[in-house]
């Protein structure tokens, strides 16, 4: 009984050691997961619609308050609209706008669902073999000049841009990452 015990917590040991390590457990979307980082270096190749279409239909597939699916997605392909919003944008990467209604209805806790739909297409961009980064950053620009060249929906506002395209075979994924706190940091039992 001691002996069972002990080799189900070496083995509980031995996995998470292994998941934090980024070392393949066998489960593709845990090892995807774990893989995952925020891509800066993209080729032109472009995206193909097909992939945009999966992409999109993962966004539209997240879980939301009371389902309230508050979300609008804009897709920008067009390498001068992209520039305008990343600078530095590789000619062939592509935007998805995700933006919310102006008037947020009390109580629906709507930033969460935003948040959720982003993270879902930032997942499925790289299950897909992209990259992908979500930016904050170019937010309040958007908002505050350029939501009708972007043809963002009327009444609505950007909350998120997701950038997505293809990375060069040679970027080292898990040297791209940033480091992440520890378990012990993060994590507490009562
Ligand atoms: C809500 C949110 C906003 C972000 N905004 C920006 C941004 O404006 N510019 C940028 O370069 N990266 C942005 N990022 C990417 C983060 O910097 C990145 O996820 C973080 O540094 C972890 O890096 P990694 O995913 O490569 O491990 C954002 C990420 C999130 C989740």
């Amino acid at each position: 009984m001691y002996k069972k015990t002990l080799v189900s917590l070496l083995m509980v040991l031995f996995t998470g050691t292994l998941i934090l390590k980024g070392q393949p457990t066998g489960n593709s979307t845990v090892d995807l997961l774990m893989s995952a980082y925020s891509a800066r270096m993209f080729t032109s190749d472009p995206v193909s619609d097909s992939d945009l279409d999966l992409i999109l239909k993962c966004g539209l597939k997240a879980p939301s308050a009371r389902n309230g699916q508050p979300w609008k997605f804009t897709v920008v392909r067009d390498n001068a609209l992209v520039a305008g919003v990343i600078s530095n944008a590789t000619p062939g990467n592509v935007l998805i706008l995700v933006s919310g209604p102006e008037s947020s209805q009390q109580g629906m806790n709507s930033d969460f669902d935003y948040a959720l739909a982003t993270e879902n297409m930032y997942i499925a961009a790289q299950a897909l073999g992209l990259g992908a980064r979500i930016y904050t950053g170019p937010v309040s620009s958007i908002n505050s000049g350029k939501k009708q060249t972007l043809n963002i929906p009327d009444g609505y506002r950007v909350v998120a841009v997701l950038r997505v395209g293809h990375v060069s075979k040679d970027v080292d994924a898990s040297s791209s990452a940033s480091t992440r706190k520890t378990i012990e940091e993060v994590v507490n039992y009562r």
